[in-house]
């Protein structure tokens, strides 16, 4: 099955943009305190760090910690330090999962693993790590530190996690879940939920955006999983297939192994035990296609972002910025049409 991804480009109003244009003055900030931080008299680190900060990305997380401070009460210089922050783990998660991964395209260019090698790769990402810590302790606040400090651990639990399901061939919905909550959607929540309490948030909002962000964020890798099978690489900016050639147990493939006939199951038991070759790729696009696997997955991730939007509603005040996270919701769904 082809699973188009729209272009950035076709979607000229996206909630992205317009809540970019929201938060303009305090994205630009927020890309200084990123870059300020990039410094290191070690030049291998600013080499790698900005070949991966400067391709860009949908700078997602910052842009929600920064709209859960402006719906917490306003953005102030913390909320800044701290969308920054979050920026910095999720790249650093990035250098050390192309490593993991062994991917090698990332933001439309080459995997910094490919060209510096897996060690610099790691060794930066720690760096990186560390100098988000640092922004952190700017601002003062245990309880955001404290927060993100749990995300970091839990992002990492998460990718172990999932190595070990890898390396025992098992497929299961408990344990994607589990992964895929840790691995992603603790960051996604974290933010939102730091972004809120710097402003200063009652406890019932800062829960409730931290519930949004969670259940965004489950449905953010969810449709990222369902395009690794159907995505394309161009507009993806990474290749697509490399869960295929892992092996490993996303939710396209738990569910085409649940659905599977006969020979179906002999063939996603072979994949998951790893003795599949890469160019077998094409006749799991056949299974997949045949079990409606991808389109079930989306599925999923829309039972999810109903959730993220149930969570809004509780928020005590509904504005302009509000309905655009609603709309995000919605439109991390409508990366696969
Ligand atoms: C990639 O996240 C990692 C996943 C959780 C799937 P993004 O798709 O947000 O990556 P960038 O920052 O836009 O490159
Ligand atoms: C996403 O991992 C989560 C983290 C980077 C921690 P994936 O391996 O699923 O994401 P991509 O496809 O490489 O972006
Ligand atoms: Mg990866
Ligand atoms: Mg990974």
């Amino acid at each position: 099955m082809n699973v188009p991804v729209r272009a950035h480009e076709a979607v000229p109003a996206s909630p992205v943009e317009a809540l970019s244009a929201i938060l303009s003055s305090e994205l630009t900030a927020t890309d200084a305190e990123i870059a300020a931080s990039l410094h290191s008299p070690v030049g291998l680190i600013p080499d790698v760090a900005h070949h991966l900060v400067d391709a860009g990305g949908k700078r997602l997380r910052p842009l929600l910690t920064l709209a859960a401070a402006r719906v917490g009460g306003g953005v102030g210089p913390g909320a800044i330090k701290l969308a920054a922050a979050v920026e910095f783990i999720h790249t650093a998660t990035l250098l050390h999962d192309d490593v993991v991964d062994g991917s090698s395209l990332r933001r439309g260019r080459k995997a910094a693993n490919l060209i510096w090698g897996e060690k610099a790769s790691v060794l930066v990402g720690d760096f990186l790590f560390a100098r988000a810590f640092n922004m952190m302790v700017a601002t003062g606040s245990m309880r955001v530190l404290d927060i993100l400090a749990r995300a970091s651990s839990v992002i990492a639990e998460g990718e172990v996690m999932q190595l070990a399901a890898i390396a025992s061939g098992e497929a299961s919905r408990d344990t994607y879940l589990k992964v895929i909550e840790a691995k992603t959607a603790a960051l996604f929540a974290a933010a939102c939920e730091s972004g809120a309490i710097t402003a200063g948030a009652s406890d019932s909002d800062v829960a409730a955006l931290a519930d949004y962000g969670l259940q965004l964020g489950l449905a953010f890798q969810m449709v990222d999983d369902a395009l690794d099978y159907g995505g394309l690489t161009r507009e993806l900016g990474k290749n697509t297939g490399d869960d295929f050639r892992e092996g490993k147990a996303t939710l396209p493939l738990i569910i085409a192994l649940e659905r599977a006939d006969g020979d179906e199951r002999l063939f996603w038991q072979r994949v998951l035990a790893r003795r599949h070759q890469p160019e077998e790729l094409g006749q799991a696009m056949a299974h997949l296609r045949r079990t409606g696997a991808v389109e079930a997955t989306v599925e999923e991730a829309r039972t999810r972002i109903k959730a993220a939007r149930a969570a809004l509603d509780r928020l005590s005040r509904q504005d302009i910025v509000t309905a655009l996270l609603g709309d995000l919701a919605d439109y991390v769904a409508a990366r696969v049409s």
